[in-house]
């Protein structure tokens, strides 16, 4: 793609966060958004900030991604807008912590389908609208760097990281060999500054808080890796470490580490 300047890019999980910090870097290319949400409020302060700072165009849509139908709601309102997007950032996503057995269901139900199902949904509309385009279309899945380890306190949460990844990487040599003009990027990040963990109500180790990301970088990273069409980045050196390590550590050592307290 020569510029971003008149493309649209559909980015779920806009109101905050990564989201956030992907809709804003995406507008300063000029490029018109669809920013999804639940919180509208959020959305539309986004939105004012947007089309004032970069004036672009943004529409908002409301919707809560831990329903099933969530994904094709979100296209049926794309299309009744007559926008083809260019771009998915497929990013909103929650977390969940402790003992599998011990925690209500609930809440692990909602994780796996906003962190997976919707995605999956959300990722099969958008190639079925640019598969038959000579024109470059980018996804973009928010992994995480626990998405290359299973950890006990987290199993259902790093699996649909695993997941996500695993999924992007065959998708991409899927995408590449049928239609060369889409390609998919898993972005993986360590600790990142924003309201996951409170949301997920996990107190953040000291020193994890101490060596945490900016949304801004991971969206950067993940932005230059997007356009670069790979197929993954860990975001940042400090998290490509931690991944080695994990490859390296066996599981139950890395459970008594301090950076699980
Ligand atoms: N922060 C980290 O340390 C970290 C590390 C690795 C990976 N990640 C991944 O990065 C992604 C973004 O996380 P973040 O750190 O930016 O977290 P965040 O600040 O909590 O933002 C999460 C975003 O997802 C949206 N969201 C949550 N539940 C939703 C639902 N049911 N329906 C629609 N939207 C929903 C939220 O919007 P509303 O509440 O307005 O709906 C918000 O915009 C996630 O996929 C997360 O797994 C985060």
């Amino acid at each position: 793609m020569c510029g971003l300047t008149n493309k649209w890019a559909l980015v779920t999980g806009a109101s905050r966060g990564i989201g956030r910090a992907y809709s804003i870097l995406l507008a300063s290319k000029k490029c018109n958004l669809v920013i999804v949400a639940r919180n509208k409020d959020d959305l539309e302060e986004l939105q004012k900030l947007v089309v004032k700072k970069f004036t672009v165009k943004c529409y908002i849509i409301k919707c809560d991604l831990s329903k099933q139908n969530a994904a094709n709601e979100i296209f049926e309102q794309v299309q009744i807008l007559n926008l083809e997007m260019n771009i998915l950032i497929s990013n909103a996503g929650i977390g969940c912590y402790g003992i599998f057995g011990e925690m209500p269901i609930d809440r692990q139900k909602d994780m796996m389908i906003i962190n997976t199902y919707n995605p999956v949904v959300l990722t099969h509309k958008f190639i079925n609208q640019a598969k038959n385009s000579g024109t470059q279309y980018y996804i973009v899945h928010i992994g995480s760097i626990v998405g290359y380890k299973a950890l006990p306190g987290s199993s259902v949460y790093n699996a649909s990281k695993s997941f996500i990844m695993s999924f992007v990487k065959s998708l991409n040599i899927e995408l590449s060999s049928k239609w060369n003009n889409i390609s998919a990027v898993v972005v993986s990040p360590g600790a990142t500054r924003s309201d996951f963990f409170r949301d997920a109500n996990k107190a953040i180790p000291k020193i994890n808080k101490m060596f945490m990301m900016s949304a801004e970088d991971v969206a950067l990273i993940g932005f230059r890796a997007m356009l670069k069409r790979k197929t993954s980045v860990i975001c940042g050196f400090r998290n490509k470490l931690l991944v080695l390590l994990m490859k390296l550590i066996p599981i139950k050592l890395i459970a008594k580490s301090p950076f699980r307290k």
